[in-house]
């Protein structure tokens, strides 16, 4: 349970609030590659409350700017792609990507008035399909050494959707390892394994369904420790005297977490603020053995979304797809098999920002309060002007397995580094 005040401090992210100070100090993801191509690959986003315009100049590089001219505020998404930049249609000021002015065509000639001005600005870097942007002050950190960056393009795979309500409450449900024995059940296990579907494999070495597991052993032993870049998660469930189903979950600080999609492929997700009360989830499905099958998973996902807000088709609207007989016979919430769907209900029923003045913390949402503590004492360290903390990837791995019960502390990174042994690209995560 949180004061009134404290909610506001740790879900709020517009410009000069304490923790949208402090999530622009970390790169965060404006765009989908994707979504600039075409003919013309200038578009309009909206992050952390801020409106601006994404392009692609003639040589390739991603420029993220202001929506309003620096001029007198024309809006930028319909400016012209030309002449190394993009052109203000208004009086023709023309900006590069990093908001420098290379021309005002109406000036007087020999004014040196374009030397004067900039259009603000921010950095973009392209990685594995996404464009992530750097709003901080100062140079950008680089980006981290996670498995979702070192992948190669043929192992990874990037989507993602819009959830209508603060991004808070969307990454703790990404922390709460308890909610998948519930939320996520189902009366019937799928017959064979679902490619590219959370939950859809089998559990590592058995023909038992992840589902099964999940739905009969639904009291998780939860235990979480802090790490260089945030929190890491066990859940663990004791199958018989002797083996245990093992998921390590983690939370990339500050907005993203790292969990286990089936045995060899893991989702790395940003819940990035659109504003206040929306947000994307961006993810990254990367494959250590194989490579990904994009068309599949991208045709899966686009059949439940339309563009070009990736909104889903299942939402408030229509009470996210819920139906009575369906949730008696097929499914825990009556909301279809995409569990997706499942998480967008959990997230944008609890409203718009979820009242944390009238919630009740139990043991299983352990990694929920760590990640609140370590949220505030950032914000803090930031207010102050300390650096932004926990930015060390060392040791980020997600895996479902399992393991021997007396000896899972060591079970499941064995089994990490065995997988990563047959991996044609991914290296120890253990430095030192
Ligand atoms: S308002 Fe953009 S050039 Fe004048
Ligand atoms: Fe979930």
């Amino acid at each position: 349970m949180l004061s009134a005040e404290m909610n506001e401090r740790i879900t709020r992210t517009d410009t000069g609030t304490p923790c949208g100070e402090l999530l622009r100090r970390y790169w965060q993801p404006a765009a989908l590659v994707e979504e600039l191509d075409g003919p013309r690959p200038v578009k309009p986003v909206r992050l952390l409350g801020e409106d601006l315009v994404l392009f692609k100049d003639e040589a390739g590089r991603y420029g993220l700017i202001h929506k309003h001219c620096c001029h007198r505020g024309a809006d930028m998404t319909f400016g012209r792609l030309e002449d190394g930049g993009i052109r203000c249609p208004f009086h023709g000021w023309l900006f590069d990507v990093d908001g420098k002015c290379l021309e005002q065509p109406a000036e007087p000639v020999g004014s040196n008035f374009c030397n004067k001005v900039r259009q603000p600005a921010y950095p973009c870097v392209e990685k594995n399909g996404i464009i992530f942007a750097y709003m901080g002050p100062g140079e950008p950190p680089a980006l981290p050494a996670i498995d979702a960056f070192n992948a190669p393009d043929a192992h990874s795979f990037a989507f993602k959707g819009l959830i209508e309500c603060n991004w808070l409450q969307a990454l703790e449900v990404g922390i709460d390892p308890a909610h998948a024995s519930y939320l996520h059940r189902f009366f019937e296990d799928p017959d064979e394994e679902l490619y590219g579907q959370q939950f859809g494999a089998r559990a590592a070495g058995t023909d038992t369904p992840v589902t099964e597991v999940l739905r009969n052993y639904d009291r998780p032993e939860i235990k979480v420790e802090q790490t260089g870049y945030g929190l890491r998660i066990f859940a663990l469930r004791e199958l018989d005297e002797v083996k245990s189903h093992i998921r390590v979950t983690n939370l990339a600080f500050p907005n993203a977490f790292v969990i286990p999609m089936s045995n060899d492929m893991i989702i790395t997700q940003w819940h990035v603020p659109v504003d206040d009360v929306n947000n994307y989830w961006y993810a990254i499905f990367t494959d250590y053995r194989r490579t990904v099958d994009k068309q599949t998973m991208r045709d899966q996902r686009l059949a439940s979304c339309t563009l070009p807000d990736y909104r889903s088709v299942k939402n408030r609207d229509n009470n996210w797809g819920y139906d009575a007989d369906e949730q008696r016979t097929l499914s825990y919430t009556g909301m279809g098999r995409d569990i997706n769907v499942h998480d967008q209900w959990a997230v944008e029923s609890l409203g718009p920002i979820q009242d944390r003045t009238i919630e009740h913390l139990g043991a299983t949402d352990r990694a929920i309060t760590a990640n609140r503590k370590l949220l505030m004492q950032a914000i803090d360290t930031v207010e102050d002007g300390g650096a932004a903390p926990l930015d060390d990837p060392d040791g980020l791995v997600a895996i479902d397995t399992i393991v021997a019960s007396d000896n899972w502390q060591d079970d499941w990174r064995a089994h990490d580094m065995d997988r990563r042994g047959e991996s044609p690209w991914a290296e120890s995560p253990w430095r030192g």
